[in-house]
């Protein structure tokens, strides 16, 4: 495929809800401290959605950021996809609330679950409904309300996370980064190491199953921090390798925002220094699948990242999934 037929990120936008919380506001709620949260993830803040916000909310506001910076009227875009582990209920979408909330004619409209990776799976989902000439005008989302399932009892897990969104407008006309290739992988066979136990048809709600605070997160975040450096090095690899490029001819790496010293882990592990490493995780902790978009909208907007550069974004997530896509500025 020649470049000026490659899917380009039209339009970006990112949101994140007015409430900070910071780490001394959480040693009120659990046992820890800001010297723990900092030296072990690098997180100093995160936003919290008010009671009445939902990810819909969320993501409305990164679309609507995304549809005007890209120039479209609301009326050009035919496919809505939203990745998100937090939905506003289990069904409908949050993507058909979102189509809605927006006033978009009734187009094509659906979730993808991922977790973290969810916004690189959606974007590599978008681009082939877009390459494929059925669809012309996506419009892509990573939406999260991670405090609505997060144990605020639970100092291993409520102090990593927060709430956001990030979305991107795709389309074969118009000016942007280009999308140049996807490489997409999961692993299902441990799926506790992080996940929420009950709610689904596995465990479906009970008064036992709220006592026993299975409705929330959990995680061995140990086990997690070694996968998660191990497939991010991989998945980076394997699509470098695939068009021959060097690690070196990376100009910016955009990882999923989870935890410093796992993007520093993986910085020595791709011998690549951490100053092409693209961070905003001290403000907003993880946010799932906002996280990426979240750091690309900022590292856009702070003309950090120039036209013909070589970027990398690269997640993880539960599953265990994991993505990687390469783009030029
Ligand atoms: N404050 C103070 N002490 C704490 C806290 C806290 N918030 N949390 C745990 N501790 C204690 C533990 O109880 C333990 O105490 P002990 O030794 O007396 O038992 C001690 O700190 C060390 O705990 P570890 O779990 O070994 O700490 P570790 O250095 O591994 O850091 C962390 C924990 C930050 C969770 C790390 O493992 C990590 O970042 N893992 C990856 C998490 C992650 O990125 N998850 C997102 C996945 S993406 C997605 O799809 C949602």
């Amino acid at each position: 495929m020649s470049s000026s037929e490659k899917t380009r990120l039209i339009g970006f936008g990112s949101y994140a809800p007015e409430f900070v919380l910071d780490n001394e506001d959480l040693c009120k709620r659990v046992d820890t401290s800001d010297e723990w949260i900092r030296t072990r993830t690098g997180i100093q803040s995160r936003r919290v959605a008010g009671k009445n916000e939902s990810t819909s909310d969320l993501a409305f506001h990164a679309a609507t950021k995304a549809i005007e910076s890209s120039g479209l009227n609301l009326s050009d875009i035919d496919l809505v996809v939203v990745a998100t582990i937090t939905p506003d209920m289990s069904f409908p979408s949050t993507a058909c609330l979102l189509q809605h909330k927006l006033g978009l004619s009734k187009v094509a409209s659906f979730d993808l679950e991922a977790a973290c990776s969810g916004f690189l799976y959606a974007l590599d989902v978008a681009d082939a409904m877009v390459a494929s000439g059925r669809y012309r005008n996506a419009l892509v989302v990573g939406a999260e309300k991670m405090s609505s399932i997060l144990d605020w009892q639970d100092r291993t897990t409520c102090v990593l996370f927060g709430d956001g969104a990030g979305a991107a407008v795709l389309s074969k006309a118009g000016q942007g980064p280009q999308l140049l290739d996807f490489f997409c992988g999961a692993d299902g066979s441990n799926p506790s190491l992080l996940c929420q136990p009950a709610g689904g048809s596995l465990r479906p709600a009970t008064i036992e199953s709220v006592n026993d605070r299975m409705h929330f997160l959990k995680m061995n975040g140990r086990e997690i921090f070694k996968s998660a450096v191990r497939v991010m090095d991989s998945s980076a690899r394997i699509l470098l390798e695939k068009h021959q490029l060097s690690l070196e001819e990376i100009d910016h790496v955009i990882p999923h925002q989870a935890n410093v010293r796992i993007v520093e882990s993986l910085s020595q592990r791709l011998g690549l220094p951490m100053s092409k490493f693209f961070c905003n995780l001290e403000k907003y902790g993880n946010t799932s699948a906002a996280s990426i978009p979240l750091a690309f909208d900022e590292g856009l907007k702070s003309g950090c990242f120039k036209p013909g550069q070589l970027g990398l974004l690269v997640a993880f997530g539960a599953g265990l999934t994991w993505s990687s896509t390469l783009l030029r500025f």
